[in-house]
């Protein structure tokens, strides 16, 4: 397989990292959870107790901890400095003030260097809101994953259900639906499918079909 970047963004829990970690798996990819990255500068920003509208000092944040993945037999990791951050920044607080965090332009600036210094070498698959557009312009598939915001709080519910979170079906739709306005109107880099990209509506759509039904667009563009 050649070394391609495969851009994979949409709305929130459309099924972007799922499906992202397939599809790396199955390339021998990398795999670049850019969600992962905003999440954390708003982990810290709660830890340092850093104003959500403090533009500079969440910026000076991206730079002083520089955020690192590793690999396990559970998954991808993420860390900064010593400490691992993978369930602290899947927490509700976090999940909440993302959106605002991750609307300043510094603090965009300095995650897609980061982001893009990933890509350089190629074989990759990004997941994210902007890397169609902003990050990887260049990236020879560009996905934009979507599907009916009911299942989308649905798939979330379940998810949260099994790891034994309880949590009000309705009050997760509302917090999708208001992440993803906030997502969609902010200024810097906003979330809209790259003229570029291909639109894969997953309502009713299985893992494995989605998995499939990427693989052959992959195929069908000649790599
Ligand atoms: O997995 P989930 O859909 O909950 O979200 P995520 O991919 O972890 O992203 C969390 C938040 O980070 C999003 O709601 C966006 O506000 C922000 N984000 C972004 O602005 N740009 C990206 N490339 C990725 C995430
Ligand atoms: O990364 P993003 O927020 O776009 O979504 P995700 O975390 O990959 O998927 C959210 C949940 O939906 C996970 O529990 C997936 O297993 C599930 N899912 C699904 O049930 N059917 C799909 N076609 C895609 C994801």
């Amino acid at each position: 397989m050649e070394k391609i970047s495969i851009a994979i963004d949409g709305p929130a829990s459309s099924g972007k990292s799922t499906v992202a970690k397939i599809l790396a798996s199955d390339y021998g990819f990398i795999y670049v959870d850019t969600g992962a990255m905003y999440r954390t500068i708003t982990y810290l920003a709660i830890k340092h107790q850093v104003a959500f509208s403090n533009e500079e000092k969440l910026a000076e944040l991206a730079i002083d901890y520089p955020i690192t993945f590793k690999q396990s037999a559970h998954g991808q990791l993420v860390f900064v400095d010593d400490e691992d951050i993978t369930m602290a920044i899947r927490q509700p607080d976090v999940t909440a003030a993302v959106s605002e965090v991750s609307a300043h332009g510094k603090v965009r600036e300095k995650l897609v260097e980061a982001q893009r210094k990933l890509a350089t070498a190629g074989g990759i698959v990004m997941d994210g809101r902007d890397i169609g557009t902003t990050v990887l312009p260049q990236a020879e598939v560009k996905i934009f994953l979507i599907a009916s915001v009911e299942e989308r709080a649905q798939r979330r519910y379940k998810e949260n259900q099994a790891k034994g979170i309880e949590m009000d079906f309705e009050m997760i739709k509302e917090a999708i639906a208001k992440r993803d306005y906030l997502d969609s109107h902010r200024e810097v880099s906003p979330l809209i499918q790259a003229e570029d990209a291909l639109l894969v509506d997953t309502t009713g759509m299985s893992i494995v079909q989605v998995v499939g039904k990427i693989k052959a667009i992959v195929t069908s563009k000649g790599f």
